[in-house]
């Protein structure tokens, strides 16, 4: 009776351990994958989904414990736990423990020479190899800086904008340079209405930058115009014209842009950006 109430015992604090274990292991990727996540930007989704994905496989593997113990005998079963504990918290039988103890006694409190559970050495080791790779990559060879993948995203989210802007006919991708005059007589219109307030009559600039000279900050080929006056730049208020026109019409009012160059109007305004020697 006592030998029965013992094993059950041992069984349920067994148990217990494994339980615990477990959830600090998935307690700890989740931890490691908020910090993934931060680095390519905040996203809610992918951490909901990973979050999902832990839990589930971790349901998973309970459920594939608990099928491979159900035809076992309660021995075996308790035998198969311990095992299992032994692999991942390496600990010793109670019968054992006198073997463990150090010999140093402080006012009777002995302590035990345990070994460190495997679970946190292997996930101390991972730590250290992937911090070297990590340093390896990011901080001595040319791996991107957050700032560098930042930017990288936000261009490539204003790419895809730009590429399924207005009815979408024209994109960033066959946006082209046209010369024919009833498309620049479109593009001035629009040019005149909405962006002469800005960027003068002429294209001189005024508030915005003057669109004649050589010297631009986003860069002077058509795709680029077009970019612009997709997304806009709206913190240096640049509006985004893709609300109130079509791709047709910003490919438009872009060539008129471009048709501006060189002009040399009066009044214009001082270079803005880099220099761009090649002709666009
Ligand atoms: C409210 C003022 C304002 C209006 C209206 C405006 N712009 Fe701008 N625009 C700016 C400012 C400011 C910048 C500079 C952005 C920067 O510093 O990054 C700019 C930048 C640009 C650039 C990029 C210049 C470069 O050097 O790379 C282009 C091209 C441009 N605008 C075209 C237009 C066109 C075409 C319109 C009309 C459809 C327009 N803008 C209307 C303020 C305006």
């Amino acid at each position: 009776m006592f030998e029965k109430m013992k094993t059950k015992l041992e069984m349920v604090v067994l148990g217990k351990k494994f339980l615990f274990t477990n959830i600090v292991a998935a307690f700890l990727m989740l931890q490691n994958n908020t910090f993934a996540v931060e680095g390519s930007g905040f996203d809610a989704d992918t951490y909901i989904n990973t979050g999902f994905l832990i839990f589930f496989i971790y349901v998973l593997v309970m459920t594939i414990i608990f099928l491979i113990g159900q035809n076992k005998k309660p021995e075996e079963e308790i035998e198969m736990v311990r095992k299992l504990d032994q692999l991942i918290n390496d600990t010793k039988p109670i019968e054992e423990e006198h073997a463990l103890l150090l010999d140093p006694n402080y006012d009777r409190i002995r302590a035990l020479d345990i070994n460190l559970p495997p679970c946190w050495k292997y996930l101390s080791y991972a730590t250290t190899v992937s911090s070297v790779v990590y340093m390896g990559y990011y901080h001595i060879s040319n791996g991107p800086s957050s700032a560098q993948e930042y930017e990288q995203e936000v261009r490539q989210a204003q790419l895809a904008l730009a590429a399924t802007s207005g009815q979408a006919t024209v994109n960033v991708d066959n946006v082209k340079m046209l010369s024919d005059a009833a498309s620049l007589a479109k593009g001035k219109d629009i040019y005149d209405k909405n962006c002469a307030s800005c960027h003068g009559m002429k294209g001189e600039g005024l508030v915005g930058p003057n669109l004649t000279d050589d010297y631009w900050i986003h860069g002077g080929s058509i795709q680029q115009i077009f970019v612009v006056l997709v997304n806009g730049v709206l913190v240096k208020g640049m509006p985004s014209w893709r609300a109130q026109f079509s791709s047709q019409d910003l490919e438009a009012a872009g060539s008129y842009v471009k048709s501006l160059h060189g002009t040399n109007p009066p009044n214009a305004k001082e270079a803005q950006g880099d220099l761009l020697k090649k002709k666009l």
